[in-house]
């Protein structure tokens, strides 16, 4: 542990000179479009507080992105990076075996909600996870279509960007995007038309009508290898999937043969209150996506999947030259075993209910909040110009109570279909470890 302060300190006015001194140089050496949520520059962190380069200690609600859910600098992550790092760095999983690489594919195999023998794939990234699960999907049913939803975000490689929705912030001057995507309208119910007057059942019928109707409209489902679906939309806006369109899709999926690929690459390793999101469902996914967490801080992904599926690519179709690094991989085994032994999913519950419950009371207070919604510790607001309109926050209003937080020692980011509406409060990660 580098240090022990457990609460906001700030000594400088934020950003400090340090952070503006570092920011400039960083401004004057990255590209424009590498955007950031703060002006801050950070120097250590552990549990859930940072500390910048002036000193200021910070409350970081944004887990670096979802990737904390074992708070920052656990010992246990950090003894096993030390510990592997004097063994062996790098060998490459497409030249040799190793220990940590084996261990985390058998525990991932063991964990995942997927019933039957499992198969994991270990990636570098999230966007690599879902290109390895895209890829296989199509190698296993020899079918090129792809379903993805409204505000899904999949990552930032081309295929990936294309299953990607929001335009605007992420697509923008990038296309042309790969084909054979079709996409659906996600059960967004906060913003259906006439929500008001409807039941959740009713909007849920709705969505789903479009989904079949996109089956006839769009694509014919004999044609489709595999609907992709985050359980609860993260940079979407922390929106969970109603249990009945999850079910429902599972049992289309199963109709036409179909794999249906769960990216839990920001909402699983224990924030939603579950090891996996999809335990919230009660029906299994073919393929899961896994990274952020996973690796506890370490850039690291998994593709999960049954195991006839999983083997269906050709021998050398799959991997890179990092994947299964061993450092990476026995972090990830040291976080994974961090959120069993300390029962995180129960933490993310308990401090869950809790952060619910001030935003709900906060919801009460200022009208500007709309919507506050999320499963476990996965939490956001949606802020709206006002409740009866809906209308979402002007961007530059929503950047502003950002920035308020940040000036005052809180880090969060916003998220959102709607580029300016949702200022985003992830209570994940290390706030499940503080
Ligand atoms: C649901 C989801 N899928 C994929 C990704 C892409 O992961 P990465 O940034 O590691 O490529 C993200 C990243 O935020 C994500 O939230």
């Amino acid at each position: 542990m580098t240090h022990t302060r457990k609460h906001i300190q700030l000594k400088t006015e934020l950003p400090g000179p340090g952070s503006r001194a570092l920011v400039a140089r960083r401004d004057a050496s990255m590209p424009a479009g590498f955007a950031k949520s703060t002006p801050l520059a950070i120097k250590r962190a552990h549990g859930a507080m940072v500390e910048d380069v002036d000193g200021n200690m910070l409350l970081d609600f944004t887990g670096g992105i979802g990737v904390l859910n074992v708070g920052h600098t656990p010992t246990e992550v950090v003894e096993a990076i030390r510990a592997q790092a004097g063994e062996l760095i790098h060998i490459s999983g497409l030249v040799a075996t190793t220990e940590p690489h084996v261990r985390l594919a058998e525990k991932l195999c063991a964990i995942a909600p997927i019933p039957g023998p499992k198969k994991a794939m270990i990636n570098n990234s999230g966007a690599e996870a879902v290109e390895t699960a895209i890829a296989t999907a199509r190698a296993a049913t020899g079918r090129q279509a792809i379903i993805a939803f409204e505000g899904a975000y999949h990552g930032r490689t081309l295929l990936t960007q294309s299953l990607t929705s929001k335009y605007a912030l992420f697509k923008k001057n990038f296309g042309p995007f790969a084909p054979e995507i079709y996409r659906v309208p996600y059960p967004y119910l906060y913003r259906m038309v006439a929500a008001d007057t409807l039941t959740d059942e009713q909007k849920v019928e709705l969505v789903w009508e479009s989904f079949e109707r996109a089956l006839v409209a769009h694509v014919m489902p004999e044609a489709v290898a595999a609907v992709i679906v985050e359980p609860v939309q993260g940079e979407g806006g922390f929106i969970p999937m109603p249990v009945e369109f999850m079910r429902r899709l599972r049992a289309t999926c199963d109709r036409y043969g179909i794999l249906l690929i769960a990216d839990e690459i920001q909402c699983g390793m224990a924030r939603t209150g579950k090891m996996f999101a999809m335990e919230h469902f009660g029906v299994s996914p073919d393929i899961i996506t896994l990274a952020k967490s996973m690796g506890g801080g370490m850039p690291i992904a998994a593709t999960v999947g049954r195991a006839e599926v999983m083997d269906k690519p050709h021998l050398g179709g799959l991997g890179g030259t990092y994947s299964g690094n061993p450092i990476a991989c026995a972090a990830s085994l040291a976080a994974i075993q961090l959120i069993e032994d300390q029962d995180l999913p129960a933490r993310a519950r308990h401090v869950g209910g809790i952060a619910c419950d001030r935003l709900k009371d906060m919801q009460s207070r200022i009208d500007i909040i709309g919507d506050v919604r999320g499963l476990g510790a996965m939490l956001a607001i949606e802020l709206v110009d006002d409740r009866a309109s809906k209308k979402p926050l002007a961007v530059e209003r929503t950047l502003s109570v950002v920035n308020y937080a940040a000036r005052n020692g809180v880090l969060m980011i916003r998220c959102g279909l709607y580029q300016m509406a949702c200022a985003s409060c992830s209570r994940s990660s290390s706030a499940i470890a503080s």
